[in-house]
C-alpha cells in the first residue's frame, strides 16, 4: 500500500517514543511506528511483548508515561477513548466482546446509537421525523454491514452462544457500522479455523478497499499475518525489533530468534 509517492501523506496512526512502565517492567520502551492511510499493518511478538498494552495506549485506555500518539496528524495522547472513537477509532478485543443478550442486528444498532444527532430526547419521545429517518438510516447501514460480513441469515439470532468464528464477525461488524478510519484488531484469528480466518480477513480487506480504512492487527497466527498484511512490525520485550514487508519479516533472523523461537518454547 505504501509507495514512494505516499511518503508525504499524513499517516492514519503515528506513535512517537511511547513508553509504559508497570513497576520495574518496561512494557513499552520508546516505541515508534506508523500506519499509513488504507494500510493493513500487522503487529507480532511473543507473549508479554507489549502488544495489548500498545493497543490500550492507542485506544486511550492507558495514558503512556512518555511519548505521543497521533491520529491523522492530530495529537490524541491525552484524549479519552470516547473522543478517539468520535475521531474514527474502533477496536476489537483479544477476548471477543459481544452483547450476548442482544440479537446480532441489535449488536450493530447499539454501536451507532451514541451518534445521537438532532432532536434529542424530545424527538425520541414524540417520534419526530428526524428521529425516524435517522433510525431508518441506521437500520440500512446495519443491513449493509451484516451483508458484507455474511451475517444476514442470523441477524435475528441472540448473540450469546454463537460459535467463536461467528462471534468474532459480529464484533467486527459492530466495529464497522460507523465506518472507522482506524481499526484495531486484537488477535482476530484466535480460535478460528483456516476458512473462518480467511473469511474474516476478506471482510477486513473489503472494508479497506471500499472505505480506505487503516488497520492495525495483533496476531500470533504468523501465516495469517504474512498473507493478509501489507507491512508487519515485530515487538520484542516492549521494543520495536523490526518492521518491513511480510517477506522481510519472515526472513529476518532477529525476528526468527526472538519470536518464532520464543513462541515455540
Ligand atoms: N496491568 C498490568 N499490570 C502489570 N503488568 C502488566 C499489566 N499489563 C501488562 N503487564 C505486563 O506488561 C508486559 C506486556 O504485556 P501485554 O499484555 O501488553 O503483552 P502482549 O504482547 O499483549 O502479550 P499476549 O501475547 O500474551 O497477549 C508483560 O510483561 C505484562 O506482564
Ligand atoms: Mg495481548
Amino acid at each position: 500500500m505504501s509507495s514512494p509517492a505516499d511518503d508525504d501523506a499524513v499517516p492514519a496512526l503515528r506513535l512517537v517514543d511511547v513508553g509504559v512502565r508497570f513497576g520495574g517492567i518496561a512494557a513499552l520502551d520508546r516505541v515508534s511506528l506508523e500506519v499509513a492511510a488504507g494500510e493493513i499493518c500487522g503487529l507480532i511478538g511473543a507473549n508479554g511483548a507489549g502488544k495489548t498494552t500498545l493497543f490500550d495506549v492507542i485506544s486511550g485506555l492507558r495514558v503512556p508515561d512518555s511519548g505521543k500518539v497521533e491520529m491523522d496528524g492530530v495529537t490524541v495522547t491525552g484524549w479519552s477513548p470516547h473522543r478517539r472513537a468520535r475521531a474514527g477509532l474502533r477496536r476489537t478485543f483479544q477476548r471477543v466482546q459481544v452483547f450476548g443478550w442482544l440479537t446480532v442486528e441489535e449488536n450493530l444498532l447499539v454501536a451507532s446509537e451514541w451518534q445521537g444527532g438532532g432532536g434529542g430526547v424530545l424527538a425520541d419521545l414524540v417520534g419526530a421525523p428526524s428521529r425516524r429517518s435517522r433510525e431508518r438510516d441506521r437500520r440500512e447501514r446495519a443491513g449493509e454491514v451484516l451483508a458484507h460480513c455474511g451475517l444476514e441469515a442470523i441477524r435475528h439470532r441472540q448473540a450469546a452462544g454463537l460459535p467463536i468464528g461467528t462471534a468474532r464477525l459480529v464484533e467486527l461488524a459492530r466495529a464497522l457500522v460507523d465506518r472507522p478510519k482506524l481499526l484495531l484488531l486484537d488477535e482476530p484469528a484466535s480460535g478460528l479455523d483456516h476458512a473462518e480466518a480467511g473469511r474474516f480477513a476478506a471482510v477486513v480487506e473489503g472494508v479497506r478497499d471500499a472505505d480506505g480504512t487503516s488497520v492495525l492487527l495483533v496476531e500470533h497466527d504468523v501465516p495469517f499475518v504474512l498473507e493478509h498484511c501489507d507491512r508487519v512490525v515485530a515487538l520484542h520485550l516492549g521494543q520495536v525489533l523490526a518492521e518491513g514487508s511480510p517477506t522481510e519479516i519472515r526472513d529476518n533472523p532477529a525476528v526468527r530468534d526472538a519470536y518464532l523461537g520464543a513462541s515455540a518454547a
